[in-house]
């Protein structure tokens, strides 16, 4: 498949699993968004690919900040391809269940959960009124189409 060209957003772009990511895209000519809460993570992932890319500082648990991420990537390339809801946090995996601190779980769900639900929420209705235009655009020409023969 390619992603030449192509608007790729990645959150928890910084590490891991998303930072593979943003080489994966990179290596295929898209053009790359890293989104993370770490801007030192993300300038050093970016200074590693040899393409260009867009660094946004974001907190995936803050909504305002995931549509001002939406609203940055719409002004700079004018559209999104695809969204990659990949950050995540984990809980410390050496407690015991009644050892978690209430902040530590509100902070798992808000990242986790919420976190996806926002990235879903911002980016879908671009998506939607994307499809609904090619959808529209496809009926008129098949309309036409019908009409000529
Ligand atoms: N690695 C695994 O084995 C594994 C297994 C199952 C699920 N996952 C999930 O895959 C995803 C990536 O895992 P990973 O191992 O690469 O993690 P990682 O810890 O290496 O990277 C996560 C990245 O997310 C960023 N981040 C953390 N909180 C953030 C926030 N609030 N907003 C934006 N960015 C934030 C971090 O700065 C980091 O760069 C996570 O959602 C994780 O839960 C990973």
């Amino acid at each position: 498949m390619s992603f030449k060209g192509k608007v790729i957003v990645i959150t928890g772009a910084g590490s891991g699993i998303g930072a593979a990511a943003v080489r994966f895209f990179a290596k295929k000519e898209a053009f790359v968004v890293l989104a993370d809460i770490s801007v030192e993570k993300m300038v050093d992932i970016a200074d590693s690919i040899p393409m260009e890319c867009m660094i946004q500082e974001t907190d995936v648990s803050k909504y305002e900040q995931m549509q001002s991420l939406v609203v940055a990537v719409i002004k700079k390339y004018g559209r999104i391809d695809v969204w990659v809801n990949n950050a995540g946090i984990g809980p410390n995996h050496m407690l015991k269940t009644a050892d978690h601190s209430l902040q530590d779980w509100e902070r798992v769900i808000a990242v986790n959960q919420s976190g996806v639900f926002y990235g879903m929420k911002v980016v879908l209705p671009s998506d939607v009124k994307a499809r609904q235009r090619k959808y529209r655009e496809c009926r008129f020409t098949c309309r036409i189409k019908s009409l000529r023969q």
